[in-house]
C-alpha cells in the first residue's frame, strides 16, 4: 500500500504485517472481531495540530466526518472547534465536554429546538442560512438581544453561496446558485440577510461563511471562492470569514491531495490579493481532511465465488452499512491484506458486503495478493470519515466498533452494537 494511503504510524513488520500505533492490526481483528474501523491517533492529533497552526484560532472540525465523545475530547484537546449540524452531534460534543463556546452550529434547516438548545448553552458561532431562521432567531431572543439563559448576544455568521462550481461530485457540490444551502450572493438574498442581521439587535453578526463542496482537490476552486466571496464581504467591514470545509483527500494509488498547510496558505494568498484585511479573522472547517486517513476498515473475506469470464467476488462481513459511500457515489478504494501489507496484487476481483443487493459494493476494482483464501482480513484505507458517521443498520446488521490505537494501546471508544441494542427502541 502506497504510504500516503495508510494512516502515519502505520508500519510493516515480518512478511509485510501491519501495525498501526504500534499495535499488530490482525491480533485486533482477533480480539474484537470484524468489521472494525481502526484509528490513529497521532495521526488524528497531527491533522488537527496542522489545521490549528495552519489556520489559528476559530478553525473548526467539521464533526459529521467521524463523531463520537472520544473524537470531540481529542479535537478540543488539540485546540480545534467543533462544527455540529444538528442537535444530535451537538449533544455528542456537549457530552465530551466540549466548551459551548467552541462550537458552531451548522444546518440548512435548523429546528426551533435546535436553535433554542444551542442558544441556550451558549454555542460560539450559529451559522444562519435562510430568512425563516433569521425569524426564530429573533422569536427565541425574545427581540431583545437576549435569552433568559444567556448572557450576551449570539454570534452569527452569514451563509453565502458564492455561484462557484467545485470540482465534486454533483451530491456534496454546495457553492452553486441551485443550492438548498444559504444565501445567494448574485440574488441579492445574501445582502438582505445581512441587513437584517446586522439591523437586529437579538444577534451579533460577525462574519461570512461558504462552503464550496466535499472532496475538492483544485485548491483553484477555493481561490475562485475567496474572489468572489471577497467582492460581498470586503464592503461589510466583518472581522471574520469561514472558507468552509472541502479538502479532498487521496483514496486510491495514484491521487494526490494538497495537505491543509496548502490549502491554508492558498487561501491566505488569495485573501490578501482580493484585499482581504491582513486582521480578518480567516478560519475553515475540515472534516475528511482531518479524519479520514487516519482510519482503516478490517473485515474478514467469508466467501470467494469465482464467476468464469465474469468476475470474482470477494464477500466480507460488513459492506454498505458500514461505508454507503461506494453506493452513493461510487467513490473509489484500495482493499490489501494486512497480513501482506507490501505484496504484489495481481488478483482483479470486487469487493462486496453481506447485503442483500447487487449494489452492495465496497471495492469494484480491487487488486488482491493471488493467494488470498477464505478467514484473511482485509482492510480498506482511508476510511475513517464519513464511514462510520453514515453507518446504517440495512439487513439489521450491527454496526461495527471504532478503536483508537496510540503507543502501543488499544481503546474501544464505541462499542459494537449487539443485537438486542437491534430491539432497544422497539415498542
Ligand atoms: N462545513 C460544512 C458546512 C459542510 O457542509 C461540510 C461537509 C464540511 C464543512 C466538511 O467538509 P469536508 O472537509 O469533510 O469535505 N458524505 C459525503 C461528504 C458530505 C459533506 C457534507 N458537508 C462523502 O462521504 O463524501
Amino acid at each position: 500500500m502506497p504510504p500516503h494511503l495508510l494512516p502515519l504510524t502505520a508500519r510493516t513488520g515480518p512478511g509485510g504485517r501491519l501495525s498501526v500505533g504500534g499495535v499488530d492490526v490482525l491480533d485486533l481483528a482477533e480480539q474484537h472481531g470484524t468489521p472494525l474501523f481502526v484509528y490513529d491517533e497521532e495521526h488524528l492529533r497531527r491533522r488537527c495540530r496542522e489545521a490549528v497552526a495552519a489556520f489559528g484560532d476559530g478553525v473548526a472540525y467539521a464533526s459529521k466526518a467521524f463523531l463520537c465523545r472520544a473524537m470531540a475530547a481529542l479535537v478540543a484537546e488539540e485546540g480545534m472547534c467543533i462544527d455540529v449540524s444538528t442537535a444530535g452531534e451537538l449533544h455528542v460534543a456537549l457530552a465530551a465536554g466540549v466548551p459551548p463556546a467552541r462550537l458552531v452550529l451548522h444546518g440548512n434547516n435548523k429546528s426551533e429546538e435546535e436553535l433554542a438548545r444551542a442558544l441556550e448553552v451558549g454555542v460560539g458561532r450559529i451559522v444562519v442560512d435562510s430568512f425563516d431562521e433569521i425569524a426564530l432567531l429573533h422569536k427565541l431572543t425574545g427581540g431583545h438581544g437576549q435569552t433568559s439563559t444567556s448572557a450576551r448576544r449570539p454570534q452569527v455568521l452569514v451563509r453565502v453561496t458564492p455561484g462557484v462550481e467545485a470540482h465534486t461530485h454533483e451530491y456534496v457540490m454546495t457553492g452553486q446558485e441551485d443550492t438548498k444551502f444559504g444565501f445567494s450572493i448574485a440574488s441579492g438574498a445574501a445582502a438582505g440577510a445581512v441587513e437584517a442581521l446586522s439591523s437586529s439587535t437579538d444577534v451579533e453578526l460577525v462574519g461570512v461563511h461558504a462552503h464550496i463542496g466535499s472532496q475538492v482537490f483544485a485548491l483553484a476552486s477555493f481561490v475562485k471562492a475567496v474572489e468572489v466571496l471577497a467582492r460581498f464581504f470586503l464592503p461589510l467591514g466583518l472581522p471574520e470569514l469561514c472558507l468552509g470545509g472541502g479538502l479532498g483527500v487521496a483514496y486510491v494509488e495514484g491521487e494526490q491531495a494538497p495537505t491543509i498547510s496548502e490549502w491554508a496558505a492558498t487561501v491566505h494568498h488569495a485573501c490578501a490579493e482580493a484585499g482581504i484585511p491582513p486582521a480578518t479573522r480567516i478560519t475553515a472547517e475540515p472534516g475528511r481532511a482531518i479524519a479520514a486517513t487516519a482510519g482503516i476498515t478490517l473485515y474478514r473475506v467469508g466467501t470467494v465465488k469465482e464467476l468464469p469470464g465474469i468476475r470474482t467476488y470477494i464477500a466480507v462481513d460488513g459492506g454498505m452499512s458500514d461505508n454507503p459511500r461506494p453506493v452513493l457515489y461510487g467513490s473509489g478504494y484500495e482493499a490489501f491484506l494486512p497480513r501482506a501489507t507490501d505484496a504484489e496484487r495481481p488478483l482483479q476481483g470486487t469487493v462486496v458486503g453481506k447485503h442483500c443487493e447487487s449494489g452492495d459494493i465496497l471495492v469494484r476494482q480491487a487488486c488482491l495478493p493471488a493467494d488470498l483464501v477464505v478467514g484473511d482480513v482485509l482492510a480498506t484505507p482511508v476510511a475513517g470519515a464519513y464511514g462510520h458517521s453514515m453507518a446504517s443498520n440495512y439487513n439489521k446488521v450491527t454496526r461495527p466498533p471504532v478503536l483508537f490505537v496510540a503507543n502501543g494501546q488499544a481503546r474501544v471508544v464505541v462499542r459494537r452494537e449487539t443485537l438486542d441494542d437491534l430491539l432497544r427502541l422497539d415498542q
